[in-house]
């Protein structure tokens, strides 16, 4: 597939000396009080799926892993050969997130519906193994897992979410939700609970603050976090969307290495940049998606933001009018770095008590 630039910004043309010197600007820029206006590029990096989320930057591999969430499928990016390749985990409808295994090229904890799994995937064939493991992480009925990632320690976060109402699609029965960690030991902590949708989650770059996202809160929270027990306490609202007259269900996030967020708007088409010690909006970033899911940095350099979004259940004339809605989109001159992907450690392998099934 070749690259295509969907939304160049007028005048800004993308050939590497232009980048490099943008950096250096950008650079010089962030150490001044006053700001000058950024000029993104946004390009478009893979075919339109229908729920891009969980993109997770893998150093090893040089790699976005990604899924594509109710087709089941795992994807893989690889920018230097400009490549694409997805495959489905056969019999599983609702993949919710992909986290790579520490020191393992080919294995990734995945979320099954309510249950996390492990696959064995090449990064290159149309299908993955079957899940090796198997554990159920959340009992309430209808209840299926949704965002995860690994924190510094490799101790694994996954938060749930209730189920889609049948009356009324694209909205989700509320509170029934929780967020777990999976500890070294395979046992598994419930952390938060009445949460509606767990979605984004990142961590300060000193590890004491656990910033998440449950979106029916329509805000970003930040908790005290204590990276040695996994304990979050002190839970506050940091960032909230409708008091900013910010558009837009804030879903996925990271976190660049300034300590700014990302905050990925469902049922919207920007990413916010938030300062969350003084809790206001730096920039939006607008993409030519009706549905923006997640965001990580990756790149030889951690510079460049990966942007998934998604076409769930658009109308025809919204697909015609955006018809990249589901791609992923790599934004560049943003001016921020952030960091690679957190593996999951091995505890998650059968002697640590994931069951096989
Ligand atoms: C998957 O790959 C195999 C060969 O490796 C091919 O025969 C098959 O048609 C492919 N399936 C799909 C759905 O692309
Ligand atoms: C659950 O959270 C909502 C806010 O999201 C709050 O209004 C409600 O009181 C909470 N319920 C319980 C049982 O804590």
């Amino acid at each position: 597939m070749r690259k295509s630039n969907i939304n160049n910004n007028k005048g800004f043309s993308v050939f590497w000396p232009t980048l490099i010197c943008s950096c250096l600007l950008a650079e010089i820029i962030s150490a001044k009080p006053t700001k000058a206006p950024q000029q993104y590029n946004v390009e478009r990096v893979t075919p339109a799926l229908e729920l891009g989320e969980g993109p997770h930057w893998h150093s090893p591999t040089r790699s976005l892993y990604f899924v594509d969430l109710h087709q089941g499928k795992i994807n893989r990016y690889h920018p230097e050969s400009n490549s694409f390749f997805s495959a489905s985990i056969e019999g599983y409808s609702d993949v919710t997130l992909i986290v790579p295994i520490e020191n393992k090229a080919d294995m990734f904890v995945v979320g099954l519906g309510p249950s996390l799994g492990i696959v064995q995937w090449d990064g290159r064939s149309n299908t993955t193994s079957q899940p090796k493991y198997k554990k159920l992480v959340d009992e309430t009925p209808g209840n299926r897992l949704n965002d995860g990632k690994a924190d510094a320690t490799g101790r694994l976060w996954v938060g749930s979410m209730g189920s889609e109402m049948a009356d009324n699609p694209g909205h989700y029965h509320k509170h029934l939700g929780s967020l777990y960690s999976v500890e070294p030991d395979g046992s598994i902590n419930k952390r938060l609970s009445n949460v509606s949708i767990s979605n984004g989650m990142a961590w300060s770059m000193d590890n004491k603050v656990f910033y998440y996202i449950d979106t029916y809160k329509f805000a970003v929270e930040a908790y005290d976090f204590d990276i040695t027990t996994g304990d979050l306490t002190n839970g506050k609202v940091i960032f909230d969307l409708v008091a900013n007259k910010v558009a837009g269900d804030p879903d996925g996030m990271t976190i660049d290495k300034n300590g700014n967020l990302w905050v990925a708007c469902f049922n919207s088409n920007h990413i916010l940049k938030i300062d969350p010690i003084t809790g206001t909006l730096l920039t939006t970033v607008q993409l030519p998606a009706y549905q923006v899911t997640s965001a990580a940095f990756g790149g030889p350099e951690l510079d460049e933001l990966y942007v998934t979004t998604a076409g769930y259940q658009l109308t025809e004339a919204q697909k015609a009018k955006r018809p990249y809605s589901g791609a992923v989109f790599r934004v560049t001159n943003t001016g921020s770095t952030g960091l690679e992907g957190v593996p999951a450690k091995a505890h998650l392998c059968p002697e640590n008590q994931l069951h096989t099934i």
